[in-house]
């Protein structure tokens, strides 16, 4: 059965409505109430005076109305006398000060002082919680973020960095290539974090000091992550453990992160406005694919859309309707077995009293509550959901290291890794066929194509692997920019363009053009012709053939992309970044040669999923747009409402 729960804050309302609260739940048929994250400061109001009572009365009462607790540790908001009494707790800016406090997410979590209190506090909740069979599992902090800070200790701790893995200053001065611009480090005291303030720019620095201090940042929230894990695991060796992840800026290696925890879990909220550019509308279903991907198996939501959201921007437009229950579906059909709805009823202060939650203030019964109403009956008619997983013959691979190395260093305007991502992805899933984003150490087996999108940093091991893959029968492709640096991001001298690929590939490039915003057009050997932005790659071929060469300018008649036998599998290599509608001609072919069947009928912004396990599958159907869509599947014709989700078992009723 998938599982619905609720994000609850007991400490933000009266204790008289609690059991009204939770008795509201239980008629929905909600399994799970997630609560405590924020908590600390009424844990332990003083230091070393703790308040369990109130938190021992909500779990007791969830569960006395047949539910059981998500409980997060309350490490995202230490108590302010904490930080009165230890400000080296703090985190500090990039330009080198403590932050201020206000706001929330501002301890430093390689501060030894928080983590001694971390471990007070966390310890005592797993020791008091940590076997009770009310509590399903727990979730480590809120939403979080490589730990960029520049405290004293991060600084320190950075060295002992650099230390442990360039042993000595003479090879870090080598990896780096601090030679040029006069960088050379004569004493480890003289290595900072790159420190930041208005008016300079991350691309002014040497790309390598940057990416390891960004491996570092990552490294930190990782090691927090663990350092609570087993905080937990000591004293309650079953509990189920996850944290709940959400794309930023300053996302960490959530495949390094989530390592040690059961599932994964993510916070779902996507648009409430559609964008404008239909293009955009895979968007969600990407996030989705790629929290799937972390683990390669089924996911949590533990904060999934429940209202207009605020705060973060001025209040949104209302949810559709159809919204509320589409965009959960739409969740559950990427491989979600557990949706807790963000939140149960709008806090009435502090800064997101805008941000709406399933109720609004006057807590009466609304639209978004009678929609919820609704999934909760429509999941509960099919119990073998979550029996079921999402089972992809395609991969793209996806590591934290090109996205660093690559905003750290901008290739040109309108090139960014995400684009190139989305890019792959959203053809293949535009033509209904399920697919993976994964880690790019990641297995590949099971898969028949792998999607390579900007592999910029070079890793030897995994351009290895991906040969293996099409040697022995697989088909790959790989897009522009690979192969450019070591992994320290310097550039590898005397080897053409895509080095470690090249012999994959088949081919080299001689040439490239950074064209920016500016557009060109290619044609391919299918016969048509596509627009292409951002980047142009010359290539010269060497066992490839030509799939599609650049028109016009000094380049016409040059190839752009490229096609290669290699072994028993195929190479695609893709030297510039084209219109939507060509990566769909691109993936149809490159699917159709594996035997992978796709929907080519359907219209931008209906997406076609299936989960499927031991006993049969479901096949959904979900019109993330907010016209109605019609189209033909197989031989009849097929209508979905705005935001409607269709589901029909893989033996073809609709269910
Ligand atoms: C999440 C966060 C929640 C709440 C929510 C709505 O990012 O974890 O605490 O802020 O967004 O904005």
């Amino acid at each position: 059965m998938i599982q619905i729960g609720i994000d609850y804050y007991p400490e933000h309302w009266d204790r008289t409505l609690w059991d009204e609260d939770f008795a509201r739940m239980e008629q929905l048929g909600v399994h799970t109430v997630r609560m405590g994250e924020f908590s600390w400061c009424r844990l332990e109001p003083k230091e070393g005076e703790f308040h369990f009572e109130w938190l021992d009365e909500a779990i007791g009462l969830a569960a006395r109305h047949g539910m059981r607790v998500i409980l997060g540790t309350p490490t995202n908001c230490p108590p302010l006398w904490l930080f009165e009494r230890h400000p080296d707790a703090l985190q500090y800016d990039p330009d080198g000060t403590p932050t201020h406090l206000g706001i929330r997410g501002h301890r430093c979590m390689m501060s030894p002082v928080l983590r001694r209190y971390a471990a007070k506090i966390v310890g005592l909740l797993a020791e008091r919680y940590g076997s009770r069979p009310e509590i399903a599992a727990w979730q480590i902090d809120n939403e979080i973020e490589s730990n960029h800070c520049t405290c004293p200790t991060c600084t320190a701790l950075f060295r002992q960095y650099a230390q442990t893995k360039y042993g000595t200053l003479e090879a870090l001065n080598k990896a780096w290539g601090t030679d040029v611009w006069g960088g050379e480090y004569s004493s480890w005291q003289q290595l900072t974090p790159p420190l930041l303030r208005s008016g300079f720019r991350r691309d002014w620095y040497n790309p390598a000091w940057l990416l390891d201090y960004e491996r570092f940042c990552s490294e930190s929230a990782a090691d927090f992550v663990r350092f609570q894990t087993e905080l937990i695991r000591a004293r309650a060796p079953k509990a189920v453990i996850t944290t709940n992840s959400c794309f930023s800026g300053g996302m960490p290696d959530f495949h390094r992160m989530f390592e040690p925890l059961d599932v994964a879990a993510y916070d779902n909220y996507p648009p409430v406005t559609l964008p404008k550019d239909p293009e955009q509308l895979y968007s969600n279903a990407f996030a989705l694919d790629f929290i799937r991907g972390i683990k390669q198996k089924n996911f949590w939501i533990l904060e999934q859309l429940g209202g207009p959201m605020g705060c973060w921007g001025p209040i949104s437009p209302s949810m559709e309707p159809g919204m509320l229950e589409g965009y959960a579906l739409q969740a559950v059909a990427h491989g979600a077995d557990l949706l807790s709805f963000f939140r149960w009823r709008t806090s009435i202060s502090g800064a997101e009293m805008f941000c709406h939650g399933l109720l609004d203030h006057d807590n009466r019964k609304n639209r978004r509550l009678t929609e919820l109403e609704g999934l909760c009956r429509r999941l509960r008619k099919l119990p073998a959901l979550s029996d079921t997983t999402v089972v992809s013959q395609v991969a793209v691979l996806y590591s934290s290291e090109q996205e660093y190395a690559l905003k750290n260093q901008r290739q040109s305007e309108r090139f960014a890794y995400w684009t190139q991502l989305r890019l792959l992805h959203d053809a293949v899933l535009s033509m209904g066929v399920n697919v993976d984003v994964i880690s790019q150490n990641a297995s590949f087996e099971g898969y028949r194509v792998v999607l390579v999108p900007t592999h910029f940093v070079t890793d030897p091991n995994v351009a290895a692997r991906l040969e293996q893959f099409a040697a022995s029968g697989g088909t790959v492709v790989l897009t522009n920019r690979s192969g450019v640096t070591d992994r320290n991001a310097k550039g590898i001298p005397g080897r053409s363009l895509p080095t470690a690929f090249s012999a994959m590939c088949g081919c080299r490039v001689m040439e490239y053009d950074a064209i920016g915003s500016k557009t060109q057009l290619m044609r391919t050997t299918r016969g048509g012709c596509y627009r292409i932005t951002g980047w142009c790659d010359l290539l010269e071929l060497d066992t490839a053939v030509p799939w599609a060469w650049y028109v016009g300018r000094y380049y016409a008649d040059i190839p752009a992309i490229s096609k290669n036998h290699f072994g028993k599998g195929t190479v695609y290599y893709v030297g510039t970044v084209g219109e939507r509608a060509f990566y769909r001609v691109l993936m149809k072919e490159a699917l159709t040669e594996q035997g992978i069947e796709t929907i080519e009928t359907l219209p931008q912004g209906v997406e076609v999923c299936t989960r499927t396990g031991p006993g049969g599958g479901y096949r959904f159907f979900f019109n993330n747009t907010l016209d109605s869509q019609r189209f033909l599947l197989g031989s009849s014709h097929m209508v979905l409402q705005p935001m409607e989700v269709r589901i029909q078992t893989v033996s073809g009723e609709w269910v």
